[in-house]
């Protein structure tokens, strides 16, 4: 049985517990600040992410706007994680460790920052193509996009998570795509990684049901080829198994009375390429 609780500002932090956080309008408000420096981080990389740029230039930026903003990356120590993003190359599924690679005409690249600001978490990410990306490939980063969109249209009160991973995997499989199952999205607020898990496949109606006030992120990662991950031995990096290209968007949202609020929508409108 799925369990809910209502968090008050005043609250202790309650670690991730099995538990459904309801939030209350300061989760909203922290998390509309904490969303809008992850996507203002994500507009500024785009004119950077160029043919011969390391990945760890792009960290470097990642790490002194979410500073200059009053900010903390929230990857930065986190179970060992010694970078303030995670950017993922081509095979690359998540959790790319930035580093001395240099990004090459025709990659795709997934820059994935969470910067906290008083406390809340805004997690986001997004496909960057660096130069002339072949079609196949820019076709696979279109339905990325498009699963996301088409999961959050699914994000309302009633409807369950089933409903957004059903969305998801049905448009994937539907072009032929894969949909990763080791990783999903997950609550987020004062918590990183909270309750509930946010699966990107699924039957319709399954899981708990969405409510006003519930704060979490949809990730989706569609493979090119098939949905098997591993990890590589740095214990970070994971990769498709059969080497197919792999992408990614994630938005961190609020479920409203209505529908949901997107906390880390681009400002500039920028959410996918091109830019
Ligand atoms: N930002 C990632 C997410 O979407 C988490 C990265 S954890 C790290 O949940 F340690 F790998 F950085
Ligand atoms: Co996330
Ligand atoms: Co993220």
């Amino acid at each position: 049985m799925t369990q809910y609780i209502t968090v008050a500002p005043d609250d202790r932090v309650e670690a991730k517990n099995g538990i459904i956080k309801l939030h209350g309008p300061e989760g909203f408000a922290g998390m509309r600040r904490a969303g809008r420096l992850a996507a203002e981080i994500l507009d500024a990389l785009a004119p950077h992410v160029v043919p011969g740029v390391t990945t760890q230039q792009l960290d470097d930026i990642v790490h002194q706007m979410t500073l200059d903003a009053g900010g903390f990356p929230a990857t930065l120590g986190y179970r060992g994680y010694t970078k303030s993003s995670c950017i993922s190359i081509n095979h690359v599924v998540c959790h790319g460790i930035p580093g001395d690679k240099a990004l090459k005409d025709g990659d795709i690249v997934n820059i994935d920052v969470t910067p906290i600001l008083e406390g809340w978490h805004g997690d986001s990410s997004r496909m960057y193509l660096v130069g002339d990306v072949p079609l196949r490939a820019r076709k696979l980063v279109d339905v990325t996009y498009e699963c996301l969109m088409l999961g959050l249209e699914q994000a309302k009160p009633g409807n369950h998570l089933g409903d957004i991973a059903n969305a998801i995997q049905r448009h994937a499989e539907g072009k032929r795509y894969s949909v990763v199952r080791d990783f999903c999205g997950h609550g987020v607020g004062r918590v990183f990684h909270d309750s509930p898990e946010v699966v990107h496949a699924g039957r319709p109606g399954t899981g708990p049901e969405l409510k006003p006030r519930m704060i979490f992120t949809v990730e989706p990662m569609i493979n090119l080829g098939r949905a098997d991950v591993k990890v590589l031995d740095d214990g970070w990096t994971a990769v498709t198994r059969d080497r197919s290209l792999s992408a990614q968007f994630e938005h961190s949202i609020g479920i409203t009375d209505s529908g949901c609020e997107v906390f880390t929508k681009s400002p500039a409108g920028l959410d996918k390429p091109p830019y």
